[in-house]
C-alpha cells in the first residue's frame, strides 16, 4: 500500500521546512517530484540529494502569489512529466499582528501568500489533473485555521488558513466528478524557518506544554505519513477531509 511509483507530485514551498520534509517522504515512496519555491538554489540542493537515490526532480522558481508564475510552472511540469498526479499546496508565510493594529499591507500579504496562492495553484494544476481524470490535492492549512489562540496575535493567518479549510471542502465537492480528491492537513507546532524564533522562547514552550496534549513540538517528518496516505491510490474514497496533525491541540 501507499506505493507512489510512477506518480508525479508537485509541491509548493519545497525549499525548506515541511515542504522539503514531505518531498523526502514522497520520494521515499517512489514518486517523481516537481519542486517549487522562489529560492531555486535550495530546490536544486534538495533535488541533487534525491536524484542520487534515483528520484526524478524538476525544480521551478515560482512565486505562488503571481498567477503568471504559477501558470508557467504548471505548463513546465506538464511538458516535462506529461502529467501531475498529486499537488501539495504547502507554500506559506505570515505577517503577524492583532486585529486592532494590523495594517492593510500585513493583511493583504498574508491573504495573498496563504489563501489566494492556493486558488492560483489549484486552478493551474487542477486543470492538468482534469485532463487525466486523476488527482490528489493536499492543502497544508494549519490548526490555526480551525481555532483561535491566546499565545500570539495573528488574525490574518487564522483567517487565511480558515479559508483554506473551506476551500478544501468546496474543491472536494466540485472536482470529485473528475476523480480528483482534495483534502487538508492542519499541522500543529513544528520548528521551521517560519516558526523557530517564536517556538524557541521559554514562554512559548511553556504555552505549548500547557495546550498540546502530547506535550512537545512536532518532529521532522511527522506530517509525512498523513500526506502520503492522502496522496495514495488507496485514499480514493477520502475527500473533503480536514486532518489535524497537531499533537492533540485542537482536541481539547
Ligand atoms: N511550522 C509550523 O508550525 C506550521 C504550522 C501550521 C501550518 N504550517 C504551514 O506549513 C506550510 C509550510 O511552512 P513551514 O513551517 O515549513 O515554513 P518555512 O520553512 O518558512 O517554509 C515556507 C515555504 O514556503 C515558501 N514560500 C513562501 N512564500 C512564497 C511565495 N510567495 N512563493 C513561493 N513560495 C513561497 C518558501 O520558499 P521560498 O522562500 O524559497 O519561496 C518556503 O519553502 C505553510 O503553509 C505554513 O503556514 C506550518
Amino acid at each position: 500500500m501507499f506505493d507512489l511509483k510512477g506518480r508525479v507530485v508537485a509541491i509548493t514551498g519545497a525549499s525548506s521546512g515541511l515542504g522539503a520534509q514531505m518531498a523526502r517522504g514522497f520520494a521515499g515512496q517512489g514518486a517523481d517530484l516537481v519542486l517549487m519555491a522562489r529560492r531555486l538554489e535550495r530546490l536544486q540542493a534538495l533535488a541533487s540529494e534525491l536524484e542520487e537515490k534515483g528520484v526524478k526532480c524538476l525544480c521551478i522558481k515560482c512565486d505562488v502569489t503571481n498567477p503568471d508564475d504559477v501558470n508557467s510552472a504548471a505548463k513546465q511540469a506538464e511538458e516535462h512529466f506529461g502529467k501531475v498526479d498529486i499537488l501539495v499546496n504547502n507554500a506559506g508565510s505570515a505577517k503577524n499582528n492583532g486585529v486592532l493594529n494590523m495594517t492593510d499591507e500585513e493583511w493583504q500579504f498574508t491573504m495573498d501568500t496563504d489563501l489566494t496562492s492556493v486558488f492560483y495553484v489549484t486552478r493551474a494544476f487542477g486543470n492538468i489533473m482534469k485532463k487525466h481524470n486523476y488527482g490528489r490535492i493536499i492543502n497544508i492549512a494549519s490548526m490555526y485555521g480551525l481555532v483561535g489562540n491566546t499565545a500570539m496575535d495573528t488574525v490574518a493567518y487564522h483567517s487565511s488558513k480558515g479559508g483554506v479549510v473551506n476551500f478544501t471542502r468546496a474543491v472536494a465537492a466540485e472536482l470529485a466528478k473528475y476523480n480528483i480528491t482534495c483534502n487538508a492537513i492542519c499541522p500543529g507546532y513544528f520548528a521551521t524557518e517560519l516558526t523557530i524564533d517564536t517556538l524557541k522562547t521559554d514562554a512559548f514552550t511553556a504555552y505549548m506544554k500547557a495546550t498540546v496534549p502530547v506535550g512537545r513540538y512536532g518532529n521532522e517528518g511527522e506530517l509525512n505519513a498523513g500526506a502520503i496516505f492522502l496522496a495514495s491510490d488507496e485514499a480514493s474514497y477520502v475527500t473533503g477531509v480536514i486532518l489535524p496533525i497537531d499533537g492533540g491541540y485542537t482536541a481539547v
